[in-house]
């Protein structure tokens, strides 16, 4: 199982929070439209990595292309992306039932791929806007930290250095795969959680892996490889 391989159960009603976060990006990913369109009579592309049920990053979509249909009437195909396992049903259910769905704006179209973004999930050169947004903190490995259930948050200076490595192989292959399904005037956003309020946040997941714990519902070696396999990078890192 690829890391974060696993369907979240009813994330489009469960992730306000994301939402917000990938709404502070609506002018970048605007202005990134108008920048690629100067260079592009014909369709433009914009990939989605890591969409989950999708309806934030369609929500996100919607009011952009509503404003992009002021100025532009080139067709807009949006290509939404996550693991095979992700719930696609509800994916495609949400673009297709939502009053909210970009599908209102006159000539855009869409399409999903059930693969990892630890592979080329799309041709060379035919991607005018990736984005991606609170996704790649997740390791193509399954690491598993030694006191915390966080990679990023373990204590285990051995570990950490493991993981940082991980982290920064991830980060460059995701950056190179991109560059290769990107036009050569083609833009990519990225917004992914960094390390600022790592103990806040990943305490949390390591408290609830303690309840299991004392609740007798794990035992003392599945608390130790239980792993949610994410990494906070440092702005140093990154
Ligand atoms: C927190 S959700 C973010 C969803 C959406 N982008 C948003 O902003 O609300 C993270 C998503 O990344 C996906 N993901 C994790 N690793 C992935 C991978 N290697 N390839 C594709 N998607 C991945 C997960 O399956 C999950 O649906």
């Amino acid at each position: 199982m690829a890391a974060g391989g696993f369907a979240f159960q009813n994330y489009n009603e469960s992730s306000s929070y994301q939402r917000r976060i990938l709404l502070k990006a609506t002018d970048a990913l605007y202005d990134s439209l108008n920048y690629v369109k100067e260079s592009e009579n014909g369709t433009i592309v914009i990939a989605d990595y890591g969409s989950s049920e999708v309806y934030n990053s369609m929500v996100f979509l919607s009011s952009i292309l509503h404003k992009f249909r002021e100025t532009s009437q080139q067709p807009v195909y949006v290509v939404h992306n996550d693991l095979p396992d992700n719930n696609w049903m509800k994916a495609f259910r949400t673009i297709v039932d939502s009053n909210e769905s970009y599908r209102k704006v006159p000539n855009t179209f869409f399409s999903a791929i059930g693969l990892s973004f630890y592979e080329q999930i799309l041709p060379e050169e035919t991607v005018h806007v990736g984005f991606s947004s609170s996704a790649i903190h997740w390791l193509s490995e399954p690491l598993s930290a030694p006191d915390h259930i966080i990679p990023s948050a373990s204590e285990d200076s051995e570990f950490l250095a493991l993981a940082s490595e991980q982290a920064h192989k991830d980060l460059v292959s995701i950056l190179k795969l991109r560059y290769k399904e990107l036009v050569p005037s083609g833009r990519l956003l990225l917004q992914f959680a960094d390390r600022t309020r790592e103990s806040i946040i990943s305490n949390i997941w390591q408290e609830a892996s303690e309840n299991l714990f004392s609740k007798g519902i794990i035992n003392e070696e599945e608390k130790r490889d239980l792993t949610i396999p994410m990494y906070r990078r440092s702005p140093e890192e990154i």
